[in-house]
């Protein structure tokens, strides 16, 4: 299950809901920057590294090889949930994951800082350095923090080397290696219970036939081959991502679902071509409430863009979509949805692989009347007032995929299952039906 936009589409609420059917629930990318919420009666959720499929207390969670741990807030994490009662005894940890450290965060806010109006608009969550660490090999592993002589001399020269960038070329203290080291080490003796080998576990898991949901984080266009470069997080959220992060193969994975809100929201900087600015925009963030879980930034919002979305259906190979957030829309008299971009007086129906040609396209909308009513307490497609249902076959048709599930609030309950997402027919009552659009294909 993976995000269709720019994040924040609602993946914490659908994991929970395909947890019900899951035996195990892998979170494969991405660190702490993640804040996925899941609302249970009165109960509200915020998570950022631990699998939405912690509440079910028989489900194994593993946070994979490909994410990025910051430790601090990792066993905040747990923490927090002990207190609400709920056990992270079934909470697995990759031995391969990388470690989220102190300079990591300073440096990922100060090179933020020296790019001025060039910035990301990161989370500041310390998630580009740690990657970036990965890369060029000189990162720590959860494995190095499990061997405490190991780690000593690793995390001495390690901060050594970090001390002179942030001296030097950011102009900051120096961090003192005793106190980091201490610091690591404590954490190494809270997380050891849970380290383990992760991909052996999920293939443990595979043979034995257990149902298991890999949930990704951010979104298709935040990631760092396909998203909208640079203005991307520095992991992979696509599909393709769950196989890397999680080591297993391709061929285990059944099916692939997208969660795509109603509309679009971004958060940080980077272009938007549906992005509004006005009473539509106020009125999708108030009723959305579009602030970020991890930062508590205001999203940016604006129209649904289908080109995004037949691009997401493309780059993760979607099965279906679960579209979230329709509840949001019920007071608009109309709604827009952009069907193409005009790039320098030309159509352009695809994504435009260069930034600068993005932040130049202008979209293009088609316009559906809106329903006026209310939905959040609709169960079925029946009950659903006929615009909301033209709305929902509208995207269907233009995406050319089966929509399978659809929110409409918060809570579990607000929820319509069209089809079994994940053992159902492929194609669903919201199936695209040799869709008119086929002209601006492939
Ligand atoms: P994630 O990062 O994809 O898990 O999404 P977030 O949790 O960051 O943001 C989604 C927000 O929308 C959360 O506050 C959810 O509780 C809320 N939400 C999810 N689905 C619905 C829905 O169908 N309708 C409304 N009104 N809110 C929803
Ligand atoms: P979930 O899993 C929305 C965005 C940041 C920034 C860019 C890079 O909740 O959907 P980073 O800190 O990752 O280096 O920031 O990516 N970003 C997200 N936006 N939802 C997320 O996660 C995000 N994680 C990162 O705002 O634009
Ligand atoms: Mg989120």
């Amino acid at each position: 299950m993976i995000g269709a936009q720019w994040g924040d589409e609602g993946k914490g609420k659908i994991t929970d809901l395909l947890s019900r059917s899951a035996d195990m629930v892998v979170r494969s990318q991405g660190g702490v920057n993640a804040g996925h919420t899941v609302v249970v009666q009165d109960q509200t959720f915020k998570l950022h590294l631990i699998p939405s499929g912690i509440l079910y207390p028989d489900t194994e969670c593993i946070i994979g090889s490909g994410t990025v741990i910051d430790p601090s807030v990792l066993l905040e994490e747990m923490q927090q949930l002990r207190d609400l009662k709920v056990s992270t005894e079934n909470l697995f940890i990759s031995q391969t994951a990388h470690v989220t450290m102190p300079y990591h965060r300073l440096i990922d806010k100060a090179s933020e800082e020296k790019r001025g109006k060039h910035k990301i608009g990161t989370t500041g969550r310390g998630i580009g350095p740690t990657y970036a660490d990965k890369s060029e090999r000189t990162g720590i592993r959860i494995i190095d923090l499990m061997n405490t002589d190991d780690l000593r001399a690793k995390l001495a020269w390690a901060i050594n080397y970090k001390n002179a960038i942030l001296e030097k070329l950011y102009n900051l203290p120096p961090l003192n290696p005793e106190t980091v080291i201490t610091e690591y080490l404590d954490y190494a003796e809270q997380l050891r219970p849970h380290v383990v080998d992760s991909s052996l576990k999920i293939y443990k898991a595979i043979r034995q036939k257990k149902n298991i949901l890999f949930e990704g984080a951010q979104g298709t266009l935040l990631d760092l081959d396909h998203g909208t470069y640079p203005y991307v997080t520095s992991s992979n959220p696509i599909a393709g991502g769950a196989c890397v992060g999680s080591g297993i193969g391709p061929t285990v994975i059944d099916r692939v679902i997208g969660v795509a809100k109603a509309y679009t929201t971004r958060v940080g900087e980077g272009p938007f071509p549906t992005e509004l600015e006005g009473p539509i925009e106020q009125l999708l963030c108030d009723r959305g409430a579009e602030f970020g879980t991890t930062t508590g930034r205001r999203r940016r919002c604006g129209w649904f863009d289908a080109v995004i979305g037949r691009y997401a259906v493309r780059i993760n190979g979607l099965d279906c979509l679960a579209i979230t957030k329709l509840d949001v829309l019920d007071t608009l008299p109309e709604i827009k949805v952009c069907v193409a971009y005009e790039l320098d007086g030309k159509t352009c129906r695809h994504l435009p692989s260069s930034a600068s040609e993005f932040a130049r396209c202008q979209p293009m909308y088609h316009t559906l009347p809106g329903w006026e009513k209310p939905t959040s307490d609709c169960r079925s497609l029946d009950d659903l007032p006929e615009q909301a249902l033209d709305y929902l076959r509208f995207l269907a048709e233009i995406m050319e995929v089966p929509i399978a599930i659809v929110s409409l609030g918060a809570s579990r309950d607000q929820t319509i299952i069209v089809e079994d997402p994940i053992h159902g027919p492929k194609r669903a009552l919201l199936d695209h039906n040799g869709s008119p659009w086929d002209a601006m294909t492939y």
